[in-house]
């Protein structure tokens, strides 16, 4: 019997799309606003699930405390209030659209998580605008 456990968290950051061997015209065109040269920022909701076999002795698939210090330490430290695109190393050769934040997500936490359990990423860019990564 598998059971998903999900906790949810929130950061802002600020980013800009673009690819430098691109000129401003195709920059323009393939990114619109996304690629204004003085950044933008978003309000990121983020769902991080682990899913796996319930542990007999504690009842958990995963504490979700060590889940919510998990996701401080590798996420918000990292990424809140931060400049994706200037200040994350993650980032510097790296378009900072949702769908490759949530692949960054992901990396940062699979290490840290038992080999055992399944790890799934939700991220919104926006109310209306998510993206899921599961490895
Ligand atoms: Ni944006």
């Amino acid at each position: 019997m598998k059971v998903k456990v999900s906790r949810k968290a929130h950061f802002n950051a600020a980013h800009r799309l673009y690819r430098p061997d691109w000129d401003d015209q195709k920059n323009d065109e393939v990114f619109g606003k996304c690629n204004n040269p003085h950044y933008h920022g978003h309000n990121y909701e983020l769902v991080v699930s682990v899913s796996g076999e319930i542990d007999k002795a504690t009842g958990f698939v995963m504490d979700l405390k060590v889940l919510k210090d998990l996701i401080r330490e590798q996420v918000e430290d990292a990424l809140d209030h931060k400049n994706l695109n200037l200040q994350v190393p993650d980032f510097k050769n790296l378009n900072p659209t949702a769908e490759n934040i949530a692949v960054v997500i992901w990396n940062r936490l699979r290490p840290h998580i038992a080999k055992d359990k399944g790890l799934e990423v939700v991220l919104y860019e926006t109310p209306r605008n998510f993206v899921t990564y599961s490895g």
